[in-house]
């Protein structure tokens, strides 16, 4: 006997408008109605009841880049809001608060058994100049909250920190808050990124590092970073990885995310000469690679929406006409 489902709105919390294309038709393929709420500027009655549906949210930690500086902390009280309304939302304030800090996001890592870059949070010169000491080889600084490769740089000691601190080039990020991370040396110039939803491996993916730090995959970030290059025509940093769903190190990620309330992440490691994988980076905001997508033959987009589909409608919307 066939059951009718109604599908429930999802409202899509965002900043970055250049990201939602293959989102919103990926929900669509999938029959969901789409509602987009633009999170820069807004206002919030905490009276007032949130809409039904499924809310997702895409606020980044880069958003600060593109002008939005107050999408992070609206987005903080939103969450705080749907939730406490009881509504059911993807990557909600546990998730949240992990992809606002990089100093979290290693200590949820290593309380999993996953090998983690040592890494130490300082705030102010004398601190971070007082944790660089610390490291015995070369070491690298980060925004903590940090994204598209803010902050990142490549220090092979405490003095060379304190030069380019008196340089007056240093930027330390959003609330002065800098990650010093040990420097892995990769057997091979790329990083892995892993794409789970919810306990589902999507795929892996390798990302050359040959023209430096900033990674994201979306294909609309490609464009801004190279105009010049067509990622249709080859010059795409991203190639498969052999990775698959049962290596130990995708299910570790697999029990992290249910653990912290994370349902959608691209979490990147990267190997050494041993073979010893380090894990650094858990994306929330995470944008698939049109052009691998095609390649592989999987739609990021389309299986999160099939995930919210199969998974988490059924918690949520009454089925009628069933027998
Ligand atoms: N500890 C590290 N050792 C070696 N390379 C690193 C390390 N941390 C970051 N990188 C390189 O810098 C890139 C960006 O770092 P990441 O922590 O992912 O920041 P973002 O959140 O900006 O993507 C990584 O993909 C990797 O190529
Ligand atoms: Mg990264």
């Amino acid at each position: 006997m066939s059951a009718s489902v109604s599908l429930p709105v999802v409202h899509v919390l965002f900043e970055n408008p250049d990201w939602l294309p293959p989102l919103v038709s990926g929900l669509e393929a999938e029959g969901f109605t789409v509602n987009l709420v633009e999170l820069d500027q807004g206002l919030l009655d905490g009276n007032a009841p949130p809409a039904d549906g499924i809310w997702l949210n895409r606020i980044s930690p880069s958003s600060h880049t593109r002008g939005h500086h107050g999408a992070v902390e609206l987005a903080r009280e939103v969450l705080f809001w749907l939730e406490r309304h009881g509504r059911r939302v993807i990557n909600g304030s546990a998730a949240f608060e992990f992809e606002m800090s990089k100093f979290r996001q290693d200590l949820a890592l290593r309380q999993h058994g996953i090998d983690t870059p040592r890494t130490v949070l300082a705030v102010g010169r004398d601190h971070l100049l007082q944790a660089a000491a610390t490291f015995d080889g070369p070491f690298i600084t980060k925004h903590n909250q940090g994204g598209k490769g803010l902050g990142i740089q490549l220090f092979d000691s405490a003095d060379e920190l304190a030069s380019h601190l008196d340089s007056g080039a240093f930027d330390p990020g959003p609330g002065a808050k800098v990650i010093l991370q040990q420097y892995i040396r990769a057997a091979a110039p790329f990083i892995t990124r892993v794409e789970i939803v919810g306990d589902r491996f999507l795929y892996a993916m390798q990302s050359s590092t040959e023209q430096g730090f900033e990674l994201c995959p979306s294909d609309a970030c490609q464009l801004k970073a190279a105009p010049d290059v067509c990622p249709i025509d080859g010059g795409s940093k991203f190639s498969p990885s052999p990775l698959t769903a049962d290596d130990p190190l995708v299910q570790a990620y697999i029990r992290l995310m249910a653990a912290e309330g994370i349902e959608v992440a691209g979490i990147e490691f990267v190997e050494d000469a041993d073979g010893r994988r380090y894990t650094y980076d858990i994306n929330g905001t995470t944008n698939y690679s049109g052009v691998l997508g095609e390649q592989i033959g999987i739609d990021g987009m389309r299986e999160f929406a099939r995930y919210l589909k199969e998974r988490v409608v059924p918690g949520l919307v009454l089925v009628e006409g069933a027998a």
